[in-house]
């Protein structure tokens, strides 16, 4: 994360405390009735931006200003049900290019998505005209892995690792990179979600993922940091195929105390 700062100006704030009460950090404390930050190597939530009624609070070194919410956004439960619901994953792909603002709409959702202690720590990796490059390289691997897979794993026994194995012709794929594990799949998740508003289908491909982790030329090629991991790989395209009814999943193992 880049450096930042938070700051009150005192002339605005009316020591109303919400600041205060709302900082996961205690970082933030009441003089003669005006809040005053206690240091500057607090997580940079914003909360105390986000939640000042005077606007007094800002943080420096940040391209975007905030934003003022009106009416809050609530997300209509029968809608996000049916999205969850019918979402598939897409192994067939028209030849329809994605457009550059469609993949950086899915990309805001991943910036967007919360990381655990604010550590902004996910990036991605777009690959459009270049994959069959990647593919190539993660095909090779595979089909080295394969017969030791075949020993272990029956249903590796039925797989072929043919030359579109990971990307199945797709036009775009994203590769979410991070350390941290939870941060890039929650991001995936909110990713997809964008994905499928935008019309598209997506196919998480835990096994590029895989091969990326697998593979030094990959790792080199992507330009992967000691720690980095390719948490999770979106592979997207407009879906060649249309789904007519739900899929059955076994209930929720629910455990109440
Ligand atoms: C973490 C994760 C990794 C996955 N990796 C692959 C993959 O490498 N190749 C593939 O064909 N499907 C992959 N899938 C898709 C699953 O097989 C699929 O989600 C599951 O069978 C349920 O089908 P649905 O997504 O259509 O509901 C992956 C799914 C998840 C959640
Ligand atoms: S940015 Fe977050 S952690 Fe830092 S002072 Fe504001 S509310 Fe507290
Ligand atoms: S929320 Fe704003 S007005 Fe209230 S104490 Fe904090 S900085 Fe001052």
């Amino acid at each position: 994360m880049r450096k930042h700062t938070v700051q009150i100006d005192s002339q605005t704030c009316i020591g109303c405390g919400l600041c205060r009460k709302d900082c996961p950090t205690n970082n933030i404390q009441l003089e003669n009735k005006k809040a005053k930050i206690i240091a500057q190597d607090c997580i940079m939530c914003g909360h105390c931006v986000a939640v000042c009624p005077k606007a007094a609070v800002s943080m420096t070194g940040f391209d975007e200003p905030p934003e003022e919410i009106g009416k809050p956004t609530v997300l209509d439960p029968q809608t996000l049900s049916a999205a969850i619901k019918t979402r598939r994953s897409i192994r067939q792909f028209t030849k329809q290019q994605v457009p550059a603002e469609v993949i950086a709409q899915v990309i805001e959702a991943g910036r967007l998505t919360p990381t655990g202690g604010n550590a902004q720590d996910v990036s991605f990796i777009v690959l459009k005209d270049e994959m069959d490059r990647f593919e190539k390289l993660a095909v090779k691997l595979f089909r080295r892995l394969l017969p030791l897979m075949k020993l272990v794993n029956p249903a590796a026994r039925r797989t072929d690792i043919d030359d579109h194995f990971f990307f199945k012709k797709a036009p775009a794929a994203i590769v979410l990179v991070s350390r941290n594990q939870v941060n890039g799949s929650l991001a995936a998740a909110n990713m997809e979600l964008m994905a499928e508003a935008c019309g598209l289908g997506v196919l998480y491909s835990g096994f590029f993922s895989m091969a990326v982790n697998r593979s030094r030329a990959l790792r080199k090629m992507f330009q992967l940091k000691r720690g980095d991991k390719a948490v999770m790989t979106l592979v997207l395209g407009y879906p060649a195929v249309t789904y007519r009814r739900t899929v059955q999943k076994d209930p929720a193992a629910v455990r109440q105390f």
